[in-house]
């Protein structure tokens, strides 16, 4: 394919792969660091150009998205899109893609990594031994909580929610979901799983994980109460996003041990995390890596630049989150 006028933002860093594949047919403005671009630098590199691959650092809220001139496509690397309104986008006229599937197994892969950890104690456990107090074999040295035969509990028994619980089942454990909808029956069945409400779950489950998106109705969606309801032995894993939980109260939880322990991907104001949860045992921490494997990555980067390139040759794209847009004649 030979370069066409239609021109291309890439906002920050993605695979090279990709920024060739796109450079194969477009003129491409590539931001190749990570730093991002501020607002304002935003708006003003992107006049004249049809499309922006973006990442789930760079905001497109209403009032950015209204300043968006020409702008065909907002293809995002990455399943969530919290980051994009994509109500005002649609407004606008303009597409909004995300890189769904490519990432569900990666990211179940490191929930359950997350809940082993925590109930293991795999993290205190490599410190204790790199800081030299190991001198014995004791009975409770390091003791944590058994995961096969116990029950799972999964809040959004969407993709990524099913790899989780189709992991808890090769563990042997019991599966309740929550989620707005049922799951269909085939579903259900396949994981063994049993929709519980929200109370139920939480006060029934060893294991909580959390797969909802953000939403306005998933904000805090775990706060000081549901903490409560959960027992004094669970474990709570978020890989979804971090505003889902009321990181104080989590953290009160935890240092009170009302649950016992926590393995978290995402945190309310990223990169920081509360200061009480740097300082407790009992809460594994990773700088939002769960769908982070180098072929997944890659994946990801591919996925939205086909996004962007089918859009402005003309065909639907692939991963379309407004599909109301896409009216052909
Ligand atoms: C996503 O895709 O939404 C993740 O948070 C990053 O992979």
């Amino acid at each position: 394919m030979r370069p066409v006028a239609a021109q291309i933002l890439i906002t920050k860093r993605i695979y090279p792969e990709a920024v060739q594949f796109l450079r194969s047919a477009f003129e491409v403005d590539y931001v190749d660091h990570d730093d991002g671009l501020t607002p304002e630098q935003l708006r003003a590199r992107v006049r004249g150009k049809a499309a922006i691959v973006c990442q789930l650092t760079d905001r497109f809220d209403a009032a950015m998205i209204d300043s968006l001139e020409g702008v065909r496509i907002l293809a995002n690397v990455a399943v969530g899109y919290d980051n994009i309104d994509v109500a005002a986008a649609t407004r606008r006229g303009i597409l909004v893609t995300n890189t769904p599937d490519v990432l569900t197994e990666t990211t179940a892969d490191f929930a359950f990594a997350l809940l082993m950890a925590a109930a293991r104690r795999i993290v205190e456990a490599h410190a204790f031994v790199h800081s030299g107090e190991w001198r014995r074999w004791t009975i409770d040295l390091l003791v944590g909580y058994d995961i096969f035969n116990k029950t799972l509990g999964v809040f959004g028994l969407g993709r990524i929610g099913q790899a989780v619980a189709r992991r808890g089942l090769g563990f042997g454990m019991k599966i309740l979901y929550h989620d707005l909808r049922r799951a269909p029956e085939e579903v259900e069945a396949a994981l063994n799983a049993r929709w519980v409400s929200k109370e139920e779950l939480l006060a029934e489950s060893d294991f909580v994980s959390l797969h909802v998106p953000l939403t306005a109705g998933t904000r805090h969606f775990i706060g000081a109460a549901e903490l409560a309801r959960m027992k004094p032995t669970a474990i709570l894993v978020n890989t979804a996003r971090g505003p889902v939980v009321d990181e104080a109260a989590l953290a009160e939880a935890l240092e009170r041990k009302t649950i016992a322990a926590a393995g978290l991907d995402v945190f309310e104001a990223e990169p920081k995390v509360h200061p009480k949860l740097l300082d407790l045992n009992n809460v594994v921490l990773a700088p939002h890596i769960a769908s982070a494997s180098v072929e997944t990555r890659r994946r990801m980067s591919m996925m939205a630049a086909e996004n962007a390139a089918a859009a402005l040759s003309g065909r639907r794209p692939p991963n379309l989150l407004n599909p109301e847009l896409w009216i052909q004649p």
